[in-house]
């Protein structure tokens, strides 16, 4: 039955592309913005050994199977659920999962769009020269001028979300194929530039000391360092799950999403070399929130030889970076509405786009006029502005619990014949994977979980 499905939205020309598409996808604001500002809050090494675990015990099996019923079913994540359920003689109550993902792809591509337009500022802030021979201060207040007034982001907010529009209306494939291969390259060689200042600073070693040396971790910290696993993969709410229905039959899943995990991990563990030693030459706080790479790299760029340069090209590849992720986070809501609303494209991803803009509002005040406004949640955290309980919800809560579904669905639900037909290219891979989906990873994922709310100590 599988195999004679195709999408109707088309097909990536190659594997290559797929992972590029992917990979694109997954490497973004997680690995360079977000990734280095939760080590910092959350003690450094233990938090960063606990993360490499989940990727590799959780992550990627996660996206073998999230890649596989993509591909398998065709369609978008909703459509996918009910078509797969149904051939495996299932409930069709399996369609929640996709609804669930696209809501937590539109609530956080909200905020991803924010803080992209943040590095879209910073593109002409350091264009303009304003870091030049600037102070760790001097820094530190560009960067608070730029949060606290809500019509300068809301401005970069808007052309950001435009600009996500007007990829994903006119097709995911178009476009993207061509940018993500030599961008991608380019953001990698310039961030081990900054990597070989970060070495000139006299603190290099400090820094990876922070990253690597085992430290101290509470059952929260363990529960954002996997929830960032999902985010960092793009997993857990459909995105590679409808990039694998672009995908033909004849390509090997398991290599294609141990590629993409190892390309991520290796940009995120690069951001965090070039910002600690930074961050610790300067007397700064590593615990400084999500402003650290606003309030580190700039110094950086001030200071070393061609920085203006460099810093233009870096802030401008993030924003790339971002923008190859962002369509990714609505590319579920798109193609269903176009399955079945037969809304085109264009109509389709402007109304998502409205949608997703007016919930960024909450976002832009959350750093200037509501920045008091803060929420409590009984066992999860407690005076969390709306930004944070946002990125809280989605990354640590909806991501994990649709992640935990995938596996359970792909592991438990399916036959053991399905899953092989897709995945036995190597057979002993394929039995580490399902041993893994079966048993390890949805054990991992509820035992985070009771951990952090306490129910459990481990
Ligand atoms: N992975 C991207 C990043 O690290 C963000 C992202 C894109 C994402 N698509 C996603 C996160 C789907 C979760 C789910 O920046």
């Amino acid at each position: 039955m599988a195999e004679q499905r195709t999408s109707i939205h088309g097909q990536w020309t190659n594997r290559t592309v797929f992972i590029l598409a992917a990979t694109g996808s997954a490497v973004g604001l997680g690995n360079i913005w977000k990734f280095p500002y939760i080590t910092g809050e959350n003690g450094g090494g233990t938090f960063v050994l606990v993360y490499l675990l989940c990727i590799a015990l959780i992550g990627i099996p996660i996206m073998m199977a999230e890649i596989m019923l993509g591909r398998r079913g065709k369609q978008s994540p909703i459509n996918t659920m009910i078509a797969l359920a149904k051939e495996e003689r299932r409930s069709p109550g399996w369609v929640w999962l996709g609804w669930m993902g696209v809501v937590a792809g539109f609530l956080i591509l909200s905020y991803y769009s924010v803080i992209a337009g943040w590095a879209m500022s910073y593109v002409f802030r350091t264009g303009g020269g304003m870091f030049l021979g600037v102070t760790a201060d001097g820094v530190n207040s560009i960067f608070t001028d730029l949060v606290s007034d809500p019509e300068r982001l809301l401005a970069w907010h808007t052309l950001f979300m435009v600009m996500t529009m007007m990829v994903v209306s006119r097709g995911v494939k178009n476009g993207i194929e061509r940018a993500v291969t030599f961008l991608m390259p380019l953001l990698f060689g310039l961030l081990i530039v900054i990597v070989i200042y970060a070495m000139t600073t006299g603190y290099f070693m400090e820094g990876v000391q922070f990253l690597f040396t085992p430290g101290s971790i509470d059952g929260k910290g363990v529960l954002i360092a996997m929830g960032h696993a999902f985010f960092t993969l793009s997993l857990g709410m459909g995105a590679i799950m409808v990039y694998g229905s672009y995908l033909s039959k004849d390509h090997s899943i398991v290599q294609a999403a141990i590629w993409i995990a190892l390309a991520d991990t290796v940009v995120a563990l690069l951001a965090g070399l070039a910002i600690f030693p930074i961050v610790f030459a300067n007397g700064l706080e590593p615990g400084a929130g999500p402003g650290l790479i606003f309030q580190t790299l700039p110094i950086a760029f001030g200071h070393m030889q061609g920085g203006t340069l460099v810093g233009v090209v870096f802030f401008t590849l993030l924003v790339f970076a971002a923008w190859t992720s962002a369509i990714s986070l609505i590319e579920p809501a798109v193609a269903y509405l176009v399955e079945n609303k037969g809304l085109t494209r264009i109509y389709a991803s402007v109304l998502i786009g409205v949608f997703t803009w007016f919930v960024g509002l909450g976002t832009v005040f959350s750093f200037n006029i509501w920045k008091d406004k803060t929420f409590s949640i009984p066992y999860m955290f407690d005076n969390f502005t709306f930004f944070d309980t946002l990125d809280y919800l989605t990354a640590n809560i909806m991501l994990p619990l649709g992640g935990l579904f995938i596996a359970i669905f792909a592991a438990w639900v399916m036959r053991q014949q399905s899953t092989r037909d897709e995945l036995a290219t190597y057979p002993f891979i394929y039995m580490v994977w399902r041993v893994l989906v079966r048993f390890i990873t949805p054990l991992a994922v509820i035992v985070v979980f009771l951990n952090a709310i306490g129910a459990i100590k481990i």
